[in-house]
């Protein structure tokens, strides 16, 4: 039987098996309660609370303004709501760059005040001490390289990164260095598809893409995204499962007609 159906609980150990029986790995954001409990109800090895709460919750252009209070406030009610899923929380900006000791406190404050069993910071060699320091604590980290968007002011755009030699041989070396320094998984954001091939060959631990293409160990998408609750933002690499946007439009609106004509309530729906 596959790994992932016979798992009550998925944890990093687990995510490294599924590796090794190469059994692809099926990672989704959520931020809230209902959503997270459908998601893990429908049987998704990882859930990820991403900073991108800070676009598709919160309304913000980037996701650098969003804190870390924020970010344990979606976090708790997602883990509440999780049986089997492995629970990984983005390390918000500003709360591990520069100083590591800063990080473990940040990344404390997530694990205690959250339940989560781990978490993720953009980087490699930059931020080499602040993860180093994290997982002496015994928290279990995801790495994420390629097209990090907190480093969005730097780049300029979020268009695919790592195309040039130089680029894509520092991503290869910061794979590495997470990998050495004993990242559980990596985050492959918007890369080319060979790349993302050749460092998940490379390395031993889950590489996880999003616009990565197919040869890697499993693919994450933003909930709001695949569902097609968010409308403008439509990258190449994104596949929509549903169009959740028009069906709730399509619902308030018979709603308010209802409303509006006395249709509701109707005799069945009143005491
Ligand atoms: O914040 C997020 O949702 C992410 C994913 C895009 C990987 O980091």
């Amino acid at each position: 039987m596959s790994v992932h159906k016979k798992i009550k609980k998925i944890t990093t150990h687990v995510l490294s098996e599924m590796k090794l029986k190469n059994e692809k790995i099926a990672m989704l954001t959520a931020y809230d309660f209902s959503m997270a409990r459908l998601v893990d109800q429908a049987g998704i090895d990882v859930i990820l609370v991403g900073d991108s709460a800070s676009n598709v919750m919160a309304g913000n252009d980037t996701t650098l303004s969003i804190t870390l209070d924020e970010m344990i406030n979606y976090a708790r009610p997602v883990v509440r709501a999780t049986e089997r899923a492995l629970v990984v929380v983005d390390m918000p900006f500003g709360t591990y760059q520069g100083n590591s000791k800063v990080a473990l406190s940040s990344a404390i404050r997530i694990m205690k005040e959250t339940g989560a069993h781990a978490v993720k910071l953009e980087g490699g060699e930059e931020i080499k001490e602040s993860i180093e320091r994290i997982l002496s604590a015994g928290i279990p980290v995801m790495g994420h390289l390629g097209l990090t968007p907190q480093s969005i002011h730097k780049f300029g755009t979020y268009i695919v990164r790592a195309k040039e030699e130089d680029e894509a041989n520092k991503l290869i070396e910061d794979a590495n260095l997470l990998e050495e320094l004993g990242c559980f998984a990596i985050v492959l954001e918007k890369i080319p598809a060979e790349l993302a091939e050749k460092v998940a060959s490379t390395v031993k631990i889950p590489v996880i893409g999003i616009g990565a293409g197919p040869m890697v160990d499993g693919q994450v998408l933003v909930l709001h995204d695949m569902l097609g609750l968010t409308q403008e933002f439509s990258p190449r690499f994104l596949r929509r499962y549903h169009n959740l946007s028009s069906e709730i439009i399509g619902s308030v609106e018979n709603y308010i007609d209802d409303v509006k004509s006395l249709d509701f309530p109707n005799e069945k729906e009143q005491y």
